[in-house]
């Protein structure tokens, strides 16, 4: 790891510069890569040398990652954990340490909250609770059964938990609303694809795709429109996430709506990050705010989207 450090200054050299070592979770979507250069433009900005790492969608790497920085002694460690649980004995390595944990982005499920400082990163519960909300919306009025095809994120990471049990909460509610399959993607476009090919040649009648994100969506597009179909139309699309290509998407009638979830948390993390590290209280938990875009905004907002 230390791709995006590489500064003279070693942890604990008593230069003053505050050394934070983070795990992110890969490269796997246009909302990762986005949310990578936010964290490292931020800790430029802020004077902090980063010692960043890419697990490549693996828990072993970031486990790894931990520990090296564990024995390099940054000053604060931060992850994005690319699965919720097996994180207990790493995070306790670090407390021993005595050296502080922030999550961002993504949670873990320890019962022990002593282990981290504090999760800076969205509510995927509300977010998938919104797609659900819209779809019920969409179809008020309508008796006839609506079959949903589901493109799951990373088995086992927060994103794919929380957005799954908000958009089936909202939904058990109506009985016509029905997941006839639901698979993993994995939060890439090639996963996307593929597993939307595999939906649309064993569900004869799919009425609505919810995809966990952006990158998962485009790529069932191009299987919908490779199958003769019209993506918008003839199978109506929710996804989540909001970066650029996705509201080209939306613009063009290829998505109904985007439930947004903000990779923007580079500022927010460093001034977190800061506090930590002198002792000041910070809350256990910041959620990001966030909205949901329908076609009509989409075009509109287009030229200002910054990622
Ligand atoms: O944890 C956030 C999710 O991870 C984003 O929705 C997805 O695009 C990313 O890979």
């Amino acid at each position: 790891c230390g791709s995006g450090g590489g500064s003279k200054d070693s942890a604990g050299s008593g230069s003053g510069k505050l050394t934070v070592g983070f795990s992110q979770v890969g490269a796997e979507s246009g909302w990762r890569t986005a949310n990578t250069k936010s964290v490292q433009d931020a800790a430029k900005k802020a004077g902090v040398n980063l010692k960043f790492s890419d697990a490549q969608q693996k828990q072993e790497n970031q486990i790894k990652a931990i520990r090296s920085f564990i024995q390099q002694k940054v000053d604060v460690i931060t992850f994005s954990p690319v699965v919720e649980s097996g994180w207990d004995t790493v995070l306790k390595e670090a407390k021993d340490a005595k050296i502080p944990v922030v999550l961002t982005d993504r949670a873990v499920d320890s019962k022990d909250e002593s282990l981290y400082a504090s999760f800076l990163g969205s509510d995927f519960v509300e977010e998938g609770k919104k797609a659900g909300d819209w779809l019920v919306k969409e179809y008020q009025g309508k008796t006839d059964p609506v079959n949903i095809v589901e493109l799951q994120g990373t088995t086992g990471s927060a994103p794919a938990n929380d957005r799954k049990a908000g958009f089936g909460d909202v939904i058990k509610a109506d009985p016509k609303f029905k997941v006839v399959a639901s698979q993993t993607g994995d939060f890439t476009r090639a996963k996307g694809k593929e597993v939307m090919q595999a939906f649309l040649k064993s569900q004869p009648n799919i009425d609505v795709l919810y995809a966990h994100n952006d990158d998962m969506a485009l790529g069932a597009i191009q299987a919908i429109e490779e199958a003769g179909k019209k993506p918008g139309k003839d199978i109506k699309i929710i996804s989540v996430d909001g970066v650029k290509d996705a509201f080209t998407a939306m613009a063009d009638g290829k998505i109904n709506v985007v439930v947004e979830c903000n990779p923007l948390l580079g500022d927010q993390l460093m001034e977190l990050v800061k506090k930590v590290k002198a002792g000041e209280q910070v809350p256990r938990r910041i959620k990001t705010v966030e909205g949901v875009f329908t076609q009509d905004q989409a075009a509109a907002a287009l030229p200002g989207r910054q990622y």
